[in-house]
């Protein structure tokens, strides 16, 4: 098994993970080094993301690409940095090999709803600033009616939808591997949510329902602006996955093409994500 791990200046850190991320969806694992931060995959040879990718993913933040084998302990390591974690107080959302919380009566975490996601090859532990970002943007709705999840990757937001109230809850996706994912958790969770295989950049506009979320790149937020919805646009749309300068440009664009106005921003690390109503 192969460690390939590439360092960048810690100033330009998100911006290279964003892109990182398109190469490696599952994840990468993040170690403080002080005034870089180095980001690591694990694979095997012929597994992993091509050099050249990844240097023009890091772009001028790179300082340094290396490749360790690694012995026994990868599996756990990689492990690592699925950590569970707990949104809102409400929210608990954790990889399968970690306990569920503790939940009995004197204690307080007793109204945790606890979440398994199993990332396999898809985005989307909850951990992520995108992803937590959504889920507290979710946590502040009222769950009612239909949702649609746009690019629900392990369909860790679909599935706390649904576990929320919301139903009925439909998940897409461009990745087939995000396909198996989000319905493998789902049946986890036991939740009935559908999840179907489109490509929001080629499928014409994009599903509707009264609550949409889209935890996407700014690109193809602003592909779904332009290109619209199939039907009503949503009355409650989150949208995810922006860096902070990119916020009001999305915002703008989506209050001209279908009337949605900033309700709500959230901001974590270099991360926005808007809540836009009608
Ligand atoms: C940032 S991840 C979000 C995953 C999950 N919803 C979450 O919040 O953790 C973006 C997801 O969008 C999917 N995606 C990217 N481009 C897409 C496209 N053109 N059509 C549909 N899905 C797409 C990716 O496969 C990925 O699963």
């Amino acid at each position: 098994m192969i460690r390939l791990a590439i360092r960048v200046a810690r100033a330009d850190a998100e911006i290279a993970l964003a892109e990182l991320l398109e190469l490696a969806p599952a994840g990468v694992e993040e170690v403080d080094r002080g005034d870089t931060v180095e980001y690591a995959v694990y694979g095997a040879a012929g597994e992993l993301p091509a050099l050249p990718d990844l240097r023009a993913a890091a772009g001028a933040a790179l300082v340094e690409v290396t490749t360790t084998r690694v012995a026994d302990d990868w599996a756990s390591r990689w492990r690592e940095f699925h950590r569970p974690v707990t949104v809102g107080g409400r929210l608990h959302v954790r990889p399968p090999w970690a306990d569920a919380p503790a939940g009995s009566a004197d204690r307080p975490d007793r109204h945790l709803i606890d979440i398994v996601i199993d990332p396999n090859q898809a985005f989307g532990t909850g951990a992520h600033h995108t992803t937590r970002l959504c889920l507290e943007a979710l946590l502040e709705l009222e769950p009612a009616g239909p949702l649609v999840d746009l690019g629900c990757g392990s369909g860790v937001l679909a599935i706390a939808a649904a576990r929320l109230g919301w139903g009925p809850v439909l998940g897409i996706d461009h990745e087939h591997e995000a396909v198996r994912a989000a319905r493998a958790n789902a049946d986890v969770n036991g939740v009935q949510i559908a999840v179907r295989h489109g490509d929001l950049l080629h499928g014409g506009p994009a599903p509707s329902a009264p609550t949409v979320v889209a935890n996407l790149l700014r690109p193809l937020l602003e592909h779904v602006a332009h290109r619209g919805f199939q039907g009503e646009p949503p009355r409650v749309l989150v949208v995810s996955g922006l860096l902070r300068a990119e916020a009001d440009p999305i915002a703008a664009a989506f209050a001209a093409a279908h009337g949605l106005r900033e309700r709500t921003r959230r901001e974590s690390g270099e991360w926005t994500a808007l809540t836009l109503a009608r």
